[in-house]
C-alpha cells in the first residue's frame, strides 16, 4: 500500500511532547522524518520518566515511532554544514526550540528560505509571535492554564484544574501538522515555502470555543442554564467551573455504578439528550415522567436535573457499568463507561482497530503505543518503533554523499 507522504522528507528537529507528536503522526503516513538530536544527550525525554534502566524512556519512545535518529550538533561549523546540506534536500523543517534558538543557532526563517527556498519552516512556541508573553518557555500545563481550559475546568468549590489530555502539547502539534499540510499543497501551487507557525496558548483556546461561547452568553444573560450553578447557585461575571456537565445543550454527568465505593471507575456518563427523554424513561421503569409537566421539557427537568441524576444513580446500583450500557445502548441513549487507562490498554477492539498497537524496540523489547486515530480507506498506517539515539546517523550522512572518511572525522570531532 503506497503512502501519500511518501517522498516527503522532514527535519525533525522537535523535543518533549508538542513537536515530536507532530512529526510523528507525519512519519505514520509516510514522510521520511529525520529526528536531529544533540550527540550524546538526544532528546530530554529519553531520559525522562523511565521505567527500565538505560533503555529509552516510554515519554520518548511513545512520541517518536517511524522515524530515523540523527545526532548533530548544530552549534559547530562542521555540524552546521550538514544541516545546511540537509536543508537543501528537505521539504519540512519542524521545530519547538525556545523563541529565538534556531536564529542562535544562525539558522534564521531568512537564512533557511535563502538556502532552500521551497522549504516550509514549521514552528510550536508558547505563544504567538508579538504576544506579550512571546518570550516564555512553555509547558504543557502553562499553556491549559493561559489558554482558557484551566479556569473552566474542575468543580465550583475547586482551584482551576488541567486536563489529563495534552491540549497544549500534542493538540499543538497535530494543529501543527494540518498547517504543514496546508502549506504543502499551498507550495504545489506556488512552488515556494512558508513560515507555519502555531502557539500552545492558540492551539488551546481553538479547543476551548464553546467557553467563549459561554462567556458572551453570560455577558448578554447573566445565567447559564446548562451549568449545575442554574437556577439555584450564583453566577458571576466570568465563566464558572461546571464539573463534569455537558457542555453543548445536552445536561450530563458522571454517574456511579456499582462498586463505585471500591473502584474509582465504576461510573458511567449519562447524557440526557432532549428528544431521548421517552426511551430514558422507559429504560429507567419510570414511565410516568414522560409527560408529567415538570419533566416532559428540558426547560422544566432543568431545575431539578440533580434528582433526576440521582433516581437514575439509584437505578445504576445494582449494576456494573458495562451492564449499564449495555441496558442504555438498546435505548439509543449516548452513554459510556469511563474507562480506566488499564482497561483501554487491553480493550480487544482498540486493538484490532489500530488505536493501541504493541510494537518491537531494540532495547526494551515491545511496548505499548498509540496507533493512527486517523483511519483511512486506502492506508493503513504501520507503527514502528522509536530510534536509538543516533541509530541512523552514518545512514543518513551517507545519503547526503559524505565518504566513510568524512563520516568518520565528524564523529572524531564529535559533531555527530
Ligand atoms: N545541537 C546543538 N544545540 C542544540 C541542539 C543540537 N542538536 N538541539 C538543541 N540545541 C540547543 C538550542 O539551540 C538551545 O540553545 P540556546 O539556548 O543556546 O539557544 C538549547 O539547546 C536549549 O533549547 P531550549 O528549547 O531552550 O530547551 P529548554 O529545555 O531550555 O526548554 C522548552 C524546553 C520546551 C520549555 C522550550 O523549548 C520551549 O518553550 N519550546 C517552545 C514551546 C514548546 O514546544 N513547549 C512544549 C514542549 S512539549
Amino acid at each position: 500500500m503506497s503512502k501519500p507522504l511518501e517522498g516527503i522528507k522532514i527535519i525533525d528537529f522537535t523535543h518533549v511532547q508538542a513537536g515530536p507528536a507532530c512529526t510523528q503522526l507525519l512519519a505514520w503516513f509516510g514522510a521520511d522524518v529525520i529526528k536531529v538530536e544533540r550527540p550524546g544527550s538526544g532528546d530530554v525525554t529519553r531520559n525522562q520518566l523511565r521505567d527500565i534502566p538505560d533503555a529509552d524512556a516510554l515519554y520518548f519512545t511513545m512520541l517518536n515511532s517511524n522515524k530515523r535518529s540523527l545526532t548533530l550538533d548544530t552549534k559547530t561549523p562542521e555540524g552546521k554544514e550538514v544541516l545546511e546540506k540537509l536543508v537543501k534536500e528537505s521539504d519540512v523543517l519542524v521545530e519547538n526550540f525556545a523563541p529565538g534558538a534556531l536564529d542562535r543557532m544562525g539558522f534564521t526563517w531568512e537564512r533557511l528560505n535563502e538556502l532552500n527556498p521551497k522549504l516550509i519552516v514549521a514552528s510550536v512556541k508558547g505563544f504567538s509571535d508579538g504576544h506579550h508573553y512571546d518570550d516564555l518557555k512553555v509547558y504543557e500545563n502553562v499553556a491549559q492554564c493561559a489558554g482558557g481550559a484551566a479556569s473552566t475546568t474542575g468543580f465550583w468549590d475547586g482551584p482551576p484544574t488541567v486536563s489529563a489530555a495534552a491540549l497544549g502539547d500534542s493538540n499543538t502539534g497535530m494543529h501543527l501538522a494540518i498547517g504543514i499540510l496546508t502549506a504543502l499543497i499551498g507550495r504545489g501551487q506556488t512552488g515556494r515555502g512558508q513560515k507555519v507557525a502555531v502557539s500552545m496558548q492558540d492551539s488551546v483556546i481553538n479547543l476551548c470555543r464553546v467557553k467563549l461561547r459561554d462567556q458572551q452568553r453570560l455577558d448578554r444573560v447573566g445565567y447559564l442554564e446548562e451549568y449545575p450553578q442554574y437556577p439555584h447557585g450564583e453566577f458571576s461575571d466570568v465563566v464558572p467551573r461546571g464539573g463534569n456537565a455537558g457542555g453543548g445543550g445536552q445536561p450530563g454527568w458522571v454517574l456511579k455504578c456499582k462498586g463505585w465505593e471500591t473502584d474509582p471507575n465504576a461510573y458511567i456518563y449519562f447524557t440526557i439528550q432532549g428528544h431521548a427523554w421517552e426511551p430514558i424513561c422507559r429504560a429507567l421503569g419510570k414511565p410516568e415522567w414522560i409527560s408529567d409537566p415538570n419533566y416532559a421539557t428540558a426547560q422544566a427537568r432543568q431545575p431539578h436535573i440533580f434528582d433526576i441524576f440521582a433516581t437514575i444513580e439509584a437505578w445504576l446500583a445494582d449494576k456494573t457499568k458495562y451492564e449499564a450500557v449495555d441496558i442504555l445502548r438498546k435505548f439509543d441513549i449516548p452513554c459510556a463507561p469511563v474507562l480506566s487507562m488499564k482497561e483501554i490498554a487491553n480493550d480487544p477492539s482498540l486493538r484490532a482497530s489500530g488505536t493501541i498497537v504493541e510494537v518491537p524496540h531494540k532495547e526494551r523489547g515491545s511496548y505499548l503505543t498509540v496507533g493512527s486515530p486517523i483511519k483511512f480507506s486506502g492506508l493503513k498506517p504501520e507503527i514502528t518503533g522509536s530510534p536509538l539515539l543516533g541509530e541512523h546517523t552514518d545512514e543518513i550522512l551517507s545519503e547526503l554523499g559524505y565518504s566513510k572518511d568524512q563520516i568518520a572525522n565528524l564523529h572524531a570531532a564529535r559533531s555527530v
